[in-house]
């Protein structure tokens, strides 16, 4: 598909970021986006890339109404050798793809997503940080736009991928973790939409989460929705527990975001021969663990916060300290080896790198 150049007079970009070692997270947006329409019987077309800025929506539009939408992150990186890579960007498009399956949606083409994101990063290279621990994170999003109230699948879409640079995702940057064990409000139930990326996922997660920064937590830590014994996950992140060695984390059973990070920690674990399942972990688990001393490590996975140490949760008003309350040694490897391979640091035994 030929994509469209709509591009900004050089007068008319904005400054970029000076100071690279303060960008925080989703803030600041480069100058261009890829955007593509779906229409009923017509299919994807009108491939552009458009400069960045408010995007008109009937106020009927089917997704201001029943939220049916879906949405990607990932990221690009500058490697040593100056070139420009993605971190396994099929696997973002296939989960894409699965996620507009449970929301009755068409999923992109994958050879137009690709074409189209390598298109946006060619034309804001110059938006890609490059100083440690930064990155260009992609946020590809679809939406129904079909003007409409009665409930119903829509026939248009808009997908778009918008870039912006980036640095750690939590304040606390690879520092541990103080996280909330939530068991009134839960984030996803079985047969609902748990595994797939969208917005209700999140929008079923504010209030929890809001009421724990109140208290000073940095996340919430999901529990199933029947018993509230089992730990699904974070809601940024998928979460790991590593005790007596054995490293673990939730499986994939329909309530828990299929993470690209996590996938790439069980990988990166079993290629070093360290003990690593996927299982129902409970939180009586983790704090019979701690009791006996064998809760060595906890930490989040995602793509905007990598690896991240957990430092103590709170559960029935009791601090459950992890470890020695510092970032663990398997936390510590994992992340130095994924950023290591993102960055082109470290080899890529697993061919995970794409060049743009
Ligand atoms: C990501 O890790 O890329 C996410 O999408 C999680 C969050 C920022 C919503």
């Amino acid at each position: 598909m030929e994509i469209k150049k709509n591009l900004l007079p050089a007068d008319k970009l904005q400054p970029k970021p000076k100071d690279e070692n303060a960008l925080g997270f989703g803030r600041i947006f480069a100058d261009h986006l890829f955007a593509m329409d779906y229409e009923e019987g017509k299919g994807w077309i009108n491939a552009r890339i458009d400069p960045y800025g408010p995007i008109a929506l009937d106020p009927a539009a089917l997704v201001l109404h029943y939220g049916q939408e879906v949405f990607e992150g990932m990221k690009a990186y500058y490697g040593k050798d100056g070139g420009v890579y993605l971190f396994r960007p099929e696997a973002n498009i296939k989960r894409m793809a699965n996620s507009c399956a449970r929301l009755c949606m068409p999923a992109p083409d994958k050879d137009i997503f690709l074409e189209g994101l390598m298109e946006l990063l060619r034309t804001e290279k110059g938006w890609i940080p490059k100083a440690p621990g930064t990155s260009l994170y992609i946020r590809p999003n679809m939406i129904a736009t079909e003007a409409a109230l009665g409930v119903k699948v829509s026939d248009n879409y808009l997908f778009y991928i918008m870039v912006g640079p980036v640095g750690a995702y939590y304040p606390e940057g690879f520092a541990p973790t103080k996280i909330y064990v939530e068991e009134k409000y839960v984030r996803a139930a079985p047969g609902g939409l748990g595994e797939a990326k969208t917005a209700a996922n999140y929008a079923a997660s504010l209030f929890a989460g809001e009421k724990a920064h109140e208290e000073g937590y940095t996340q919430v830590l999901w529990l199933d929705a029947c018993d509230k014994k089992t730990i699904e996950e974070v809601g940024t992140s998928n979460m790991f527990f590593v005790i007596d060695g054995e490293v673990t984390t939730a499986p994939l059973d329909g309530t828990i975001l299929p993470g690209i990070t996590r996938d790439s920690a069980i990988t990166l674990c079993k290629h070093w021969n360290i003990p690593v399942s996927e299982r129902k972990i409970t939180i009586d688990e983790v704090i019979k663990a701690q009791e006996d001393g064998r809760l060595d490590e906890a930490f989040g996975s995602g793509t905007a916060a990598v690896i991240s140490p957990v430092g103590s949760f709170t559960y029935r008003g009791q601090e459950i300290p992890v470890g020695k309350g510092e970032t663990g040694d398997i936390s510590r490897r994992l992340y130095d080896e994924i950023t290591g391979i993102q960055w082109g640091e470290r080899p890529d035994p697993f061919g995970w790198v794409t060049k743009v």
